[in-house]
């Protein structure tokens, strides 16, 4: 299976991400294949996606959320209401929420934790700066950031953990890392999930791509077995790019079935 993330991030408005949500849906019609689709509008347009995407195959994801369930939390979305809207997913981590508003890896871990217990499938986002990069540091960031997010985490059989690899340099940059590049770090963060939950089978994990992905780049990252799918941000509100990875996608997956 392969997933495509649009992470819409705070680009729509209400109205606009209702029509985005149909467009995206369109993109799926009349594949034989097709990838499994979650769609992250901003959390005060969730309610409103939720309808569109209503009886289709496409998830409801959310892009942050708090770790408690309910308190004097102002301004912060619960978990409880994201169940209640029908979300499945949470972005957590994102590399913006790290840079632009404090967010630490204890936080993270504490989202983490919470999103697991409420039965949200989270989204884990980790990766390096540009200058760490070029210092060849980032196997240390990387592995840092997952121990850390996932400290104290005990993995029900049941239960799901998606891990986005997204190089902070290649994000909005229009500079994707390479295919050799993020299958090492693929291969890497694998390894690392492996060793941490030995009793979880391997299906239960997904490490997904973000950065820069594009229809141009995405049959290259999407073909490869060790990347489960992409996580997309500027792409995902354009709708003729995002169909064109959505194309991406089933194309592999359709050469996949010729096999
Ligand atoms: P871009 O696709 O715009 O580089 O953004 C990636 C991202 O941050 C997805 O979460």
């Amino acid at each position: 299976m392969k997933t495509i993330i649009a992470n819409w991030k705070m680009n729509v408005g209400v109205r606009e991400a209702v029509a985005l949500a149909r467009g995206t849906l369109l993109t799926l019609r009349g594949r034989k294949v097709s990838p499994g689709l979650v769609v992250c509008p901003p959390a005060v347009a969730l309610s409103e996606v939720r309808k569109v995407l209503a009886r289709s195959s496409a998830n409801l994801g959310a892009q942050n959320m708090f770790w408690e369930q309910s308190g004097s939390y102002t301004g912060e979305t619960s978990p409880r209401v994201l169940n209640e809207l029908g979300v499945s997913h949470v972005i957590l981590g994102h590399s913006e929420r790290r840079q632009l508003l404090g967010e630490t890896d204890e936080m993270v871990n504490k989202k983490v934790l919470q999103a697991l217990e409420q039965k949200l499938i989270p989204i884990l986002c980790i990766g390096e700066t540009s200058v760490q990069h070029k210092e060849e540091m980032t196997q240390g960031i990387v592995r840092d950031q997952l121990l850390a997010a996932l400290q104290g985490v005990r993995l029900r059989s049941s239960d799901v953990l998606m891990v986005a690899y997204e190089p902070i340099w290649a994000i909005g940059s229009g500079e994707a890392a390479t295919v050799p590049g993020v299958l090492e770090t693929h291969q890497f963060i694998r390894s690392l999930l492996y060793e941490l939950f030995p009793q979880a089978s391997k299906t239960q994990f997904s490490v997904l791509y973000g950065g820069s992905v594009n229809p141009d780049n995405a049959y290259a990252f999407l073909r490869e077995d060790d990347v489960d799918g992409v996580l997309v941000g500027g792409a995902s509100v354009k709708i003729n790019q995002f169909k064109g990875i959505v194309q991406a996608a089933a194309e592999v997956l359709e050469a996949k079935l010729a096999e």
